[in-house]
């Protein structure tokens, strides 16, 4: 071979060699390149080695320009790897996302006042022993009167305005309603366990009801109930005084009085003594407005008839009961003056608990 034809055959692999670099899109291209070009077995170092079994002359000027590859080849390698490393180093600063930027903010969800003070007075009586339990929502007649000492023409049953639902069971003469009250779950629960009992039952009610600043359609109660043996009127007083103390604050009094409810005898009306004026009855008092004591519950023993109507016999087994209105504890826990505010969903409203 000619020192001519070699010269140029070392000038087509540079040409070659520095195109596939041009073209290499990575770091790793060009990697492979040198390995091929420049590695130990590439072409141009074989080129190299192959000088020594040339003449003397042919040498010289093949070497040089062999040399003169090798460094345009390297150099050409350089010039790429710093060119790809800009471009992914530019690629990034195109992308990047300025952290300093304060965010938008998102607004956070909050539990209802009502839920608060469910858990709050749930906590309180699961603390003591009581079960929670549910119920339905559409009752039985028999359920929500008939099994509570209200017989169908009870004039107690003008107590409880109520929406009737038109189903009828098989024998066609039990109507359904919303029930008004939870205390029809007093009744399901003993029928279907024996005694000791200890429950709490929450859930909504429904009355056929003006809505006025104190009144709404539907709101929640919370049922009691404890059944069992040797169980007396000191136990109400004190599980209620309990409750009273936790919710409203260690030096609250109670009061009982003399109330009316079919379902219990003795029937009583709970209050505690005002926990904004603390007992005072100051004139301009935002909660009792004069009053000292605030009526927050009914309850009672258990009447003789609702424990043999659910198969108890009543000289074996003796219980209490108790209902509240959810709301209202909620009412004057939060000084909220308007029941209708819990269900006009009004951020306003809502957003400050
Ligand atoms: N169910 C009654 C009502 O809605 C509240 C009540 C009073 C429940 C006395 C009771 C009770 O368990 O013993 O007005």
């Amino acid at each position: 071979m000619t020192t001519e034809s070699r010269l140029q055959e070392l000038e087509s692999l540079r040409a070659a060699a520095l195109a596939e670099l041009d073209a290499a899109p990575d770091a790793d291209v060009v990697e492979a390149w040198r390995v091929a070009y420049l590695g130990r077995s590439g072409k141009l170092t074989q080129a190299l080695r192959s000088l020594s079994d040339m003449p003397i002359d042919d040498r010289k000027a093949v070497g040089a320009a062999a040399n003169r590859i090798k460094q345009a080849l390297e150099e050409g390698m350089e010039a790429r790897r710093s060119a790809l490393q800009s471009a992914v180093v530019g690629g990034l600063a195109a992308d990047q996302i300025d952290i300093t930027l304060p965010g938008r903010p998102v607004d956070l969800g909050r539990y209802h006042p009502n839920t608060i003070i469910l858990r709050k007075i749930l906590d309180i009586f699961v603390s003591m022993g009581f079960q929670v339990v549910e119920g339905p929502e559409v009752e039985w007649d028999r359920y929500n009167f008939n099994m509570l000492n209200i017989p169908q023409d009870h004039p107690a049953r003008d107590m409880f305005d109520t929406f009737w639902v038109d189903w009828r069971d098989d024998k066609g003469d039990m109507p359904m309603l919303m029930r008004t009250h939870t205390s029809p779950m007093q009744a399901r629960i003993m029928e279907q366990t024996e005694p000791p009992i200890r429950v709490v039952v929450p859930g909504k009610v429904f009355r056929y009801e003006a809505t006025d600043a104190t009144h709404e359609s539907q709101f929640f109660q919370i049922e009691g109930l404890a059944v069992d043996k040797n169980v007396t009127f000191a136990n109400l007083k004190h599980t209620l005084y309990e409750f009273a103390r936790r919710m409203f604050g260690d030096t609250r009094k109670v009061r009982f009085r003399c109330d009316y409810f079919p379902f219990v005898e003795p029937g009583v009306d709970m209050s505690i003594d005002c926990f904004a004026c603390d007992g005072r009855g100051d004139d301009d008092c935002r909660i009792c407005r004069g009053a000292a004591w605030i009526e927050i519950l009914g309850a009672g023993m258990v009447h003789p008839n609702v424990l043999r109507g659910v198969g108890y016999d009543p000289d074996v087994y003796t219980g209490f009961a108790f209902g509240m209105g959810l709301e209202r504890i909620a009412m004057l826990k939060y000084g909220i003056d308007d029941i209708r505010l819990f269900y006009g969903n009004d951020l306003r409203f809502l957003k400050q608990f």
